[in-house]
């Protein structure tokens, strides 16, 4: 059963306990009602995924009270700043680079150096985060492939019973998600339209480029152009190690290999999805001098569907 929560004080304590404790929870923004666990918990943000049914990972959103919260995980730059204090709070995501030690899991932003933040438009929204104290991933709040929810009904239809609670915030004014600007790389460019216009932006930062959202850019298992790509050689489905290979194990690890990352020891999808993206990490940085890294098999159902997606990525022919 998913709680419904009265939007007041005494529903948002609760919300944001649920939340800090690693549960999911629906809450409404100005835009849409978005899914939102810890996103420095990568346990709670696997969740978020399965709740949707995504059969991919993409990189979520992370919103904070304001926008000095947000530039304390993020490298802020003059374009952003002219733009937070222009659009926040409000209907704006703004992708820019992590911070060193940024507390943000790597599954919050599948494992890209950058990040999506923003402030949302509700006060209420920003009451709650404040109670959490830490940052909340929160893609829209409906199964993959459905449409955005605007109350807390349309999230029960989708969500109820996958999710522990929503908070019923009223009808979302925009109805439609946020903009969101790469602001990461010394130009503004557009990579979703949404509740702030690109000519609104322009008047505050001068022209902004129009760009391709991740998905989009990532249909394809070989374009990774923006993505993370190991550095050694992956070789997926692997049911013995070969030579020098590095071991990424899910269950009972293959023997032979030197070094080992284990995604979850006990077989567990969640697990695995949680470690994911720092396992990768950890191998290629570790794996000096081995042959490649062999990846045991992860069953192609339910998170499954995902974690493959994201391991035929690296292992797909660099160009
Ligand atoms: O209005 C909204 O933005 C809603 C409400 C709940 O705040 N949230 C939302 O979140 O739409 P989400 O997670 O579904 O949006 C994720 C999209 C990605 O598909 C991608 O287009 C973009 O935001 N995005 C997020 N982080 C990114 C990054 N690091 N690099 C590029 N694009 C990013
Ligand atoms: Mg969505």
């Amino acid at each position: 059963m998913t709680e419904l929560l009265a939007d007041d004080a005494a529903g948002r304590a609760r919300a944001a306990a649920l939340l800090r404790a690693g549960e999911l929870v629906g809450f409404g923004t100005e835009t849409v009602y978005g899914l939102g666990a810890d996103a420095t918990n990568a346990r709670a943000v696997a969740g978020i995924f399965a709740a949707k049914g995504r059969p991919h990972f993409n990189p979520l959103i992370c919103h904070y009270p304001d926008a000095a919260a947000a530039f304390a995980d993020v490298e802020d730059n003059a374009a952003a700043r002219a733009l937070a204090a222009a659009f926040w709070p409000g209907p704006l995501t703004m992708v820019l680079k992590r911070r060193e030690g940024c507390p943000v899991a790597l599954l919050t932003g599948a494992g890209l150096e950058t990040l999506g933040v923003r402030v949302p438009g509700n006060a209420n929204a920003r009451a709650l985060l404040w109670a959490v104290g830490r940052p909340v991933a929160a893609p829209s709040a409906n199964r993959s492939g459905a449409v955005s929810p605007t109350t807390a009904g349309h999230v029960l239809e989708g969500l109820g019973g996958r999710i522990t609670a929503v908070l019923d915030s009223g009808p979302c004014p925009v109805g439609v998600e946020s903009t969101v600007v790469d602001l990461s790389g010394g130009r503004a460019v557009l990579l979703r339209p949404g509740g702030v216009s690109r000519e609104a932006l322009e008047a505050v930062v001068g022209a902004v480029e129009m760009g391709v959202p991740i998905l989009g850019a990532l249909r394809s298992p070989g374009m990774l152009a923006s993505h993370y790509a190991p550095g050694l050689k992956v070789r997926l489905g692997a049911r013995e190690v070969r030579g020098n290979e590095a071991l990424l194990a899910f269950g009972a690890p293959l023997a032979g290999a030197g070094l080992v990352f284990q995604l979850s020891a006990v077989g567990d999808l969640a697990e695995a999805a949680a470690n994911l993206f720092a396992g990768l990490r950890w191998l290629d940085s570790h794996g000096e001098g081995l042959s490649g890294i062999a990846v045991m098999v992860v069953p192609e159902e339910g998170l499954g569907l995902a974690i493959n997606d994201r391991l035929a990525r690296a292992a797909a022919p660099r160009g």
